[in-house]
Formats: structure tokens, sequence, C-alpha cells
């Protein structure tokens, strides 16, 4: 690149992009070009000869830097979704479940968020809203779905007439931000529903509307994608035994890069409100 052309807006422009796809985090001081590093020891002992022979390509440029070692995360077990099972189970009100979950060490994702994210609106409200996980406006404010995400999932809902501050109440199956924003490993998931499961039997919420693929296939327990399922009503079963009414629909940072997919998502909204009006609630 010609460094005289390299205007500072440039600079800007090149963050503001690679913030808004979620790159929000430096993991080390230096870009390091991966091609150009020797594969590791494992790596090259697996390999056939001919791929370990050092006829590999000429680096383009020599790394920069080592990576920057973080300190050692420990391996979740399928322990750890039990223990947060027997956890949860004991809170008997939303407040000492929020309690248990920030006291909660058992899940390695506390480590790298700022902030525990539980929930925000109104608890016991009709509806209760299960995302994904805390982004990064989140993990600053401590609150679920206050980005741009959030924004538009709060104009979609006054569409109808609800707001968070009155008829919703909206938390994730995850309650730390997985760093730049990945997608939560399945044990991580494992453990965080084990709280979100007692988090909808104590908020005793009318209709669970699920939003996104992830929260779908972790709180369904299905493999079935986002596509097939939205809009179909289904009943959750909780370990209470009760059981609740749950809408999965298009999470809506899937909408904000997916558009033309709004009118499906507006296809559920009335089908939430018609739904509300006939259990009476609206
Ligand atoms: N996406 C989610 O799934 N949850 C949030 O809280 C924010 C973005």
């Amino acid at each position: 690149m010609n460094e005289a052309a390299f205007a500072p807006q440039d600079a800007a422009a090149l963050l503001r992009w690679y913030v808004d796809h979620g790159l929000d985090e430096a993991i080390g001081e230096e870009a390091i070009d991966r091609f150009a590093l020797p594969p590791p020891a494992a790596v090259a002992a697996a390999l056939p000869p001919a791929a370990t022979a050092p006829a590999a390509p000429t680096p383009i440029r020599a790394p920069i830097a080592a990576p920057v070692v973080r300190p050692p995360v420990p391996l979740e077990s399928p322990q750890l979704a039990e223990d947060a099972r027997a956890v949860a189970q004991q809170a008997n009100t939303i407040a000492e479940l929020e309690e248990a979950v920030r006291a909660f060490e058992g899940c390695a994702l506390k480590r790298t968020a700022k902030n525990t994210v539980f929930s925000d609106g109104v608890a016991g409200a009709p509806v209760m809203i299960v995302g994904e996980a805390p982004g990064a406006d989140e993990d600053r404010l401590g609150k679920p779905f206050v980005g741009v995400s959030g924004q538009l999932m709060d104009r979609m809902f006054s569409a109808i007439g609800m707001s968070r501050e009155r008829d919703l109440y909206i938390t994730n199956i995850l309650f730390w931000r997985p760093p730049g924003n990945r997608t939560p490993t399945l044990a991580e998931q494992a453990i965080c529903l084990a709280f979100t499961r007692r988090h909808i039997e104590l908020a005793k919420p009318k209709i669970v509307v699920l939003a996104g693929g992830t929260a779908v296939k972790a709180v369904l327990n299905t493999t079935e994608g986002i596509t097939r399922l939205r809009g179909k009503w289904t009943s959750l079963t909780l370990d209470d035994g009760s059981e609740v009414p749950a809408l999965p629909t298009f999470h809506p940072a899937y909408l904000l890069r997916t558009p033309a997919s709004k009118r499906q998502s507006w296809v559920d909204l009335l089908s939430l409100d018609k739904r509300l009006k006939e259990l009476g609630v609206r």
C-alpha cells in the first residue's frame, strides 16, 4: 500500500469496518502472518513427509511478534453443567438466581467479559425473549440487547405495541460475551443454559420468544435450523414439569444483515400478538 496515500480518515474507516464486523478486540499488539509460520511440531509430525519438508512457500513476510499468551483457561467438563444446574435449582427467586449467576465461576467466558449480562425489562412480563449472548455493547453496559440489533428488536416489538419497559423480559442463553463474538461452544452453552432454564421457570412468562438459531437449538435441544423452525409454535417443557409456548424467530442481527427476512419476522410478531390475545394477555 502506498503509505503517502493512506490518510488518517482511511484508518478510522478501516477501524469502524472492523468494529461493524465484530472485530472489536486486539488479541495481540502486532498482526501475525500465520501463513509464514512453520507448522506447530504436533501438526508437522502428523503430516506426510512431503508436506513437512521445508519446501514450504517462502514467507511473504517474517513473523512480526510471538502471539500474546493468555492465561490458561480450564477445560470445561460436563460436570460444570451439572454444577450449574444444582446451583440454579437452589434459587427460588429471580434475584437469588441472578446472585448465583454472578457468583458462579464455572464458565471460563466470565474471565474475558467485562460484565455479567443477566436480564433487562420486566421480570414476570408475559413475554420472555431469549437471545444468544451479549455482544460488545451489552458487555460494556451489562444489559442484554442494547446494541444495534437490540434497538432493531425494540422497534419491531414497538410495532405491535410492546416494550421492554412494560411487557418484555429479556435475557440470553449466555451471561458473558464470547471473545470477539464467536459462537459459544456447546460446553459454554450447556453450563449457562442450566441457569437460563431455571430463569424461565422463575420468570413464568406466558410465552418464550427464542431469537436466533443458537438459542433455538440450545433451549429446544434440537439440531434443526432456524430457517425451518422460525414461526412454528412449540411447547417448551421445563425441569419443574411446567410447559410454556415457545416461538422461534430470526435473530435481529440476522435481520440487519438480511433485511428481506424482516417480512417473515413480521409474520412471527403478528402470530405472537394473536397468541397473546388468545391467552387474554392483551
Ligand atoms: N445478541 C444477542 O443474542 N444478545 C444480546 O444481548 C445482544 C446481541
